[in-house]
């Protein structure tokens, strides 16, 4: 396992306030996430109150703080609870969460409680999470177990990180990656598609959420960096695909795309908000079926 020095990731705090600041606000009737909130220091919380009670900071660091987090919840009031169903549909012994960030799954679907979780991360990040954790001990996992499996994607090879971890090739697994494929440059991507699909057996799922293309959404993200966001700025995007690009890469590793949707599509036919429309229409969430090679 490599550890390439780099600092533990941002994007997955902001994505972490998106859930706090949407919980029992946005889409109340379909996504809850109470866990996240006690994932946050102190001053990550502020601009989670801010945006739950609806109050505008003064000064321009608090507002750019506010805007990040209030836009965030509300692609995660779609993005999360469109993936808890797709992962309630289709429950598997193993799911391996890729890129897991502060993801609270584990900590909260009753319906993991048979399955085995393997939360993979960058190690810095993975360390972050860990130490959040540890700091909330009375905070039991729901899932049947849950295995820390530090690995950067981009360097390490991701089925001898499982195989170390007890990850079982031979049983179905369902495959989570949220929020991380942007992250990561196409031949990352490839690499990792063909390392999860060498150790799925018949009937594992991927669940994926990746970016399309978008001049709107990649200039909204110029725009945060200029106005001082810092949380974007370690992190850039280094791969968008287009749905059909994505699609066949899939298909070459025995992938079948069951369905891709985008976020704004499935916003409207959720009826929740849609103010950030240019974010939701390039944000997508793939399933795909694995049957064998
Ligand atoms: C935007 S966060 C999403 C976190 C989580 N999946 C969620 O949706 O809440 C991006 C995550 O991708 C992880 N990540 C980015 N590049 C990575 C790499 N090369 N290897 C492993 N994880 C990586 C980061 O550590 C971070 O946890």
């Amino acid at each position: 396992m490599s550890d390439s020095g780099r600092a533990a990731s941002r994007t997955a705090v902001l994505v972490c306030q998106g859930r706090a600041a949407a919980d029992g606000r946005i889409a109340a009737d379909r996504f809850t996430d109470p866990v996240a909130v006690r994932l946050l220091s102190g001053a990550e919380r502020v601009p989670v109150d801010e945006v739950r009670a609806g109050t505008v900071p003064e000064g321009w660091r608090a507002r750019v703080a506010f805007e990040s987090v209030r836009a965030c919840a509300e692609v995660v009031a779609v993005r999360t609870p469109a993936i808890d169903e797709a992962l309630r549909a289709r429950p598997a012994g193993q799911l391996v969460i890729l890129g897991a960030g502060l993801d609270t799954r584990a900590w909260r679907l009753p319906e993991l409680a048979r399955t085995r979780v393997w939360e993979v991360d960058h190690p810095a990040s993975q360390q972050d999470k860990r130490a959040r954790l540890a700091g909330i001990p009375e905070l039991p996992a729901v899932a049947r177990s849950v295995r820390f499996t530090p690995a950067d994607l981009a360097v390490d090879d991701l089925g001898e990180v499982l195989d170390a971890a007890g990850h079982d090739a031979s049983a179905a697994t369902t495959w989570l990656w949220e929020g991380v494929v942007p992250y990561l440059t196409r031949d990352a991507v490839r690499t990792t598609v063909a390392a999860l699909t060498a150790r799925s057996a018949p009937d594992s799922t991927l669940v994926l959420n990746y970016q399309a293309p978008s001049a709107r959404a990649s200039a909204g993200r110029l725009l945060a960096r200029v106005l001082g966001s810092s949380v974007t700025s370690g992190e850039p995007w280094r791969s968008l695909w287009p749905p059909k690009r994505m699609a066949e890469l899939l298909a070459e590793y025995g992938l079948r795309v069951v369905s891709d949707d985008d976020l704004l599509t499935l916003a409207r036919t959720a009826g929740t908000p849609a103010r950030h429309r240019s974010s939701l229409r390039s944000g997508r969430v793939a399933v795909a079926a694995y049957h064998g090679g």
